[in-house]
């Protein structure tokens, strides 16, 4: 089991295939959820990076999570000009949570720029910080930077999430997939915990053409709010049509 992972994507230029200012089905789909689905696998890094980009190479691996070990990686897209750090899921969170989350969220921290963290900082909620921190200490600007997040949690408090939405504004994409229920959690009545800003919601398999909802806002019943009850740890898996560990696992080669 698992599944919420974490792109996050550093652009050393401030354009790269004209403006990064809107959402990219295409980066997300055919950049971010490979590099996402290459941090799940120790194995098959090297051969995601071979058949997702061109001229790329690995920085390095890193080991997060405290619930069970699980990769970080980060890669130079050498055509992209980008710096691409992505975040694995946790499968065991993803078991646990949905039985009884409040243990693994009650240890909170305070974020730098603002707000608390929820205690459950990994995937989807470790990229959301990591952006958020590298611009709070300003390694780089919003216009730099760019978070696509699959299936993330919520990951701190209201203030959090305004000084989430700060510093990221429109760089900031949080893709949920139709009834994925880890968005829902945990619940806004635990503790005031709130997403921050953009969700792109799939209400639908994610095929391309498809389609998606944009929200603007931090939460919104037009986007995976509208769904009270959501239950499907399938759609958490699935991210575009493929089974995202799976893929990871098999070179990100379908
Ligand atoms: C990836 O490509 C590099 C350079 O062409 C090659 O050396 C390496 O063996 C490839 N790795 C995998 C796992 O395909
Ligand atoms: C990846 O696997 C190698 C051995 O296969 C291991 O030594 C290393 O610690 C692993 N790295 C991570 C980040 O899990
Ligand atoms: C939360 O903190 C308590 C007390 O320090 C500790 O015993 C517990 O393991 C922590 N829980 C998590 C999930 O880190
Ligand atoms: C963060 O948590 C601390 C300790 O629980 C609390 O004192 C503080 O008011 C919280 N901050 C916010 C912004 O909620
Ligand atoms: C995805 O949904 C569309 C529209 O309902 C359907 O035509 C298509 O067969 C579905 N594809 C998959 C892979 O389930």
């Amino acid at each position: 089991m698992m599944k919420f992972s974490a792109f996050f994507f550093f652009l050393s230029t401030v354009t790269i295939h004209g403006s990064y200012a809107s959402y990219s089905e295409d980066i997300a789909k055919n950049k971010l959820l490979p590099m996402s689905a290459a941090a799940y696998s120790n194995s098959s890094v090297n051969a995601c990076l071979n058949n997702t980009f061109k001229n790329a190479q690995l920085i390095n691996k890193y080991k997060t999570g405290f619930l069970d070990p699980h990769t970080a990686i980060s890669v130079i897209s050498n055509d992209d000009r980008a710096i691409i750090i992505a975040f694995g899921g946790s499968s065991i969170f993803t078991d646990l949570v949905l039985v009884d989350s409040q243990p693994y969220f009650g240890n909170k921290t305070q974020f730098i720029g603002g707000g608390n963290l929820t205690g459950h900082n990994i995937g989807g909620s470790f990229a959301s910080i990591t952006a958020a921190y590298v611009l709070k200490l300003g390694f780089y600007t919003s216009s730099q930077v760019l978070l696509y997040t699959f299936g993330q949690p919520r990951t701190g408090d209201n203030a959090f999430a305004i000084a989430h939405d700060q510093l990221l504004g429109a760089s900031s994409y949080r893709i949920t997939h139709r009834q994925d229920p880890i968005p829902h959690v945990p619940q806004k009545t635990d503790d005031g915990y709130y997403h921050h800003e953009n969700e792109i919601f799939y209400n639908n398999n994610m095929t391309t053409g498809e389609g998606y909802a944009e929200c603007d806002a931090d939460e919104s019943s037009s986007c995976s709010d509208g769904n009270l009850f959501d239950l499907s740890i399938d759609d958490h898996r699935h991210y575009f049509n493929v089974e995202v560990a799976k893929f990871g696992s098999a070179g990100c080669k379908n």
